[in-house]
């Protein structure tokens, strides 16, 4: 049977990336340009500055992705690219980039759901890993629990009403003085606190026992630290950040585990930059055992934004027959 090779293009918040991927896991190239120092100075992604910085790496992360597999676009079956989704101004390059290279070459376009690429992520590192599982998807802009059905196939069983977990990780990481993005810099802060100092509390969702909340517990975190503010009080950073870690690892590992006995599935796979997060990854890796569940999670590197990600989605969806045509457009808030 023939090779298919997937040029794959991400570009949808603050990193311009490009990878090649053949028959869907297997990662040729992932060439990833963060525009975190950049966006540092602002304490957050400065949407106008990403646009202009993804329109000045995107040639040359492409070039750098083909060279370092050692091959041409020609060599190409198809280009995978997120459009949605994400921030529009982003998005667009690497959507136009693209249309470009499709209609340049004639090699059929495929377009990919941000979140599809996330869970995809999984599949890279883990061969056996194959639908039905339960997806569990943190990112800066996403929580979603997802049904993976099969290729391509999602049901969403639960998601936040609010913040996302990325979110209430880097608005606590401010808080507390940690800078952007606040994941790793908690993550890090976190193993020299006590997770147990302080009592921040665990949501729950009337009648939605799948859904999520953050807001609340970042308005805790936030009224904790004004209230020792008054009271001439000193913070122990440590324990605020590992307390505030502790909490959310708790609702996602609670959640994940609920959905899947209420289910019956017994594979649960995590995905994005939370992902990543140690103290997640290891009360997952327990609760999951315990409940005679097999658990994935990608590399660190592939949990947060890349284009490995993306090439796998599209290789999947490639075979289920999804073509885009040149009026593929962004779509910012794109339904999975
Ligand atoms: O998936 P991603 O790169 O972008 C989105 O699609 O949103 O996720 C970025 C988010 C940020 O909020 C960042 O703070 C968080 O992932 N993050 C982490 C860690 N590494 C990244 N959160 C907790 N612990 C980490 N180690
Ligand atoms: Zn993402």
């Amino acid at each position: 049977e023939k090779d298919i090779y997937i040029l794959a293009i991400e570009s949808s918040c603050d990193e311009t990336a490009a990878a090649v991927v053949k028959n869907g896991r297997e990662v040729l190239s992932n060439i990833i340009s963060s525009q975190i120092e950049l966006h540092k100075l602002y304490g957050g992604v400065v949407p106008e500055i990403a646009s202009r910085k993804h329109i000045e790496k995107i040639n040359p992360v492409i070039r750098e992705a083909l060279a370092e597999a050692g091959m041409k676009l020609g060599d190409m079956d198809a280009i995978g690219v997120t459009y949605g989704p994400g921030l529009v101004g982003a998005l667009l390059v690497g959507v136009a980039a693209a249309k470009a290279i499709s209609y340049a070459k004639n090699i059929p376009l495929v377009g990919v759901h941000h979140i599809e690429g996330h869970i995809s992520a999984n599949y890279i590192e883990n061969k056996d890993l194959e639908p039905p599982f339960l997806g569990m998807v943190v990112s800066g802009g996403h929580t979603h629990l997802v049904m993976v059905e099969d290729y391509g196939k999602y049901e969403i069983l639960g998601k936040t009403r609010d913040d996302a977990a990325g979110e209430a990780f880097d608005k606590v990481a401010r808080a507390i003085g940690l800078g952007y993005p606040g994941g790793p810099k908690i993550d890090k802060l976190a193993k020299e606190g006590n997770p147990r100092a302080i009592a921040f509390p665990r949501a729950h969702v009337a009648d939605a026992p799948l859904d999520f909340s953050f807001s609340g517990l970042k308005s805790s975190v936030l009224n904790y630290i004004n209230s020792c503010e008054m009271k001439h009080q000193k913070i122990c950073r440590a324990d605020v950040a590992a307390s505030f870690q502790a909490a959310v690892v708790d609702a996602i590992v609670s959640h994940t585990i609920l959905a899947a006995k209420t289910y019956h599935i017994d594979k649960v796979a995590l995905a994005g930059g939370v992902a990543s997060n140690s103290a997640l990854r290891q009360a997952m890796k327990e609760k999951c055992e315990a409940a005679g569940l097999k658990f994935y999670y990608p590399s660190p590197i592939l949990c947060t934004d890349n284009a490995a990600m993306i090439g796998c989605a599209a290789y999947y969806e490639y075979l289920a027959g999804t073509r885009h045509g040149l009026d593929l457009n962004a779509v910012p808030n794109l339904k999975i």
